[in-house]
């Protein structure tokens, strides 16, 4: 699409918004709001007509040497989305573990690792792709419904290709009862093979309305994603002196594409009563894991500034005396590709 004819589509509206109340969105072109991606002249092979570029490449160019569709990712724009979470954190002890659904390109993984990223897992093949790349255990966290026993085997046992050093893995997210007690078994019989225990938190569901897009809205009671508190309690009580996880941090993912603060300030507080509450009864918290879910502009939507979002959980964190985790996906990767498809 030209440049002229993102123009005329831009006069076009739809709707969005599935359960909730539909709302007109407008259709922006998207070059005008990433920095990092313009329009510009073609010269080359590309008949001098308008096409996309990436921070200082044609996207046309590429599509000649590799053909299309082809993807392409700023790097800069990765970097720099990465970067504004971490200052916003400022000195808040913290690790920003990238949510690798969101993109396993093994060069995406390892550009974010050089930078200092950890990384969320949802799947052993998830594991793999860290692995390859020589990620350390230690910045590895394992969140996601329905692990399976052999995922959990693999992670007990995780070490990094070429490294030496601990087994296992940072974290482990717990999103059932089912689920704890299959760890509680696989772990026992790792420990006999010399894993260490591992450690534990619970996706608790802290029940506030997320907003975002209602399919991926995670945060209420009735999403069924995480334990709600008084479960989530009756579990880190009864395991409280296992031999076989150490409970090490409880965590939270109210959804996705949320396009406002206040719902992760409602989820903040429900978590810092939550804390209290936990240390009251004598479980020893490590580690806050904020889940990610801050939204991205595809049209008019308002979003706020990383570094503001940023600044806003490290402020709720820091009383807590928590080390923070954020599992950052679509705000990190979404607004950092084009795409250049066939032409017709
Ligand atoms: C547990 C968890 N963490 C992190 C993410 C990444 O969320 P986002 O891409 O909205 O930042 C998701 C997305 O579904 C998730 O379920």
């Amino acid at each position: 699409m030209s440049g002229g004819q993102a123009q005329e589509r831009r006069k076009t509206s739809f709707l969005h918004g599935g359960r909730a109340r539909a709302r007109p969105l407008q259709l922006v072109d998207p070059a005008t709001f990433t920095p990092h991606f313009s329009w510009k002249k073609s010269g080359g092979n590309s008949a001098g007509g308008e096409s996309v570029w990436c921070e200082r490449i044609s996207l046309s160019e590429i599509a000649e040497k590799t053909g299309t569709p082809t993807y392409v990712y700023s790097q800069a724009a990765i970097g720099g989305a990465y970067n504004e979470l971490v200052t916003g954190l400022g000195a808040l002890p913290h690790t920003l573990c990238f949510a690798v659904k969101s993109n396993g390109s093994l060069a995406i993984l390892k550009y974010l690792a050089g930078l200092g990223s950890g990384f969320d897992i949802v799947s052993g093949g998830e594991l793999q792709h860290l692995q390859r790349i020589g990620v350390a255990g230690k910045r590895i966290v394992f969140s996601g419904v329905g692990k399976t026993r052999e995922e959990m085997r693999e992670a007990l046992r995780y070490r990094a290709t070429g490294r030496d050093g601990a087994r296992g893995i940072l974290l482990f997210n717990i999103e059932s009862e089912a689920e704890l007690a299959a760890l509680l078994e696989e772990s026992a019989r790792e420990q006999r093979r010399g894993a260490a225990v591992p450690a534990v938190s619970i996706r608790v569901n802290p029940d506030v309305q997320a907003g975002g897009h209602p399919h991926i809205s995670t945060g209420r009671h009735e999403h069924k994603f995480g334990l709600d508190w008084e479960q989530a309690r009756r579990l880190y009580l009864a395991h409280r002196d296992s031999r076989d996880i150490q409970w090490r941090g409880i965590s939270v993912h109210i959804g996705s594409q949320i396009v406002a603060l206040s719902p992760f300030q409602r989820a903040l507080r429900r978590l810092a009563e939550y804390v209290s509450e936990l240390r009251g009864a004598g479980i020893p918290l490590k580690y806050l894991d904020f889940g990610g879910g801050l939204g991205v502009r595809y049209t008019n939507e308002k979003v706020p500034a990383r570094k503001d979002y940023a600044r806003m959980v490290a402020q709720a964190i820091r009383p807590l005396r928590l080390h923070l985790l954020l599992e950052p996906g679509r705000t990190i990767i979404g607004p950092t590709r084009g795409y250049r498809g066939p032409r017709l």
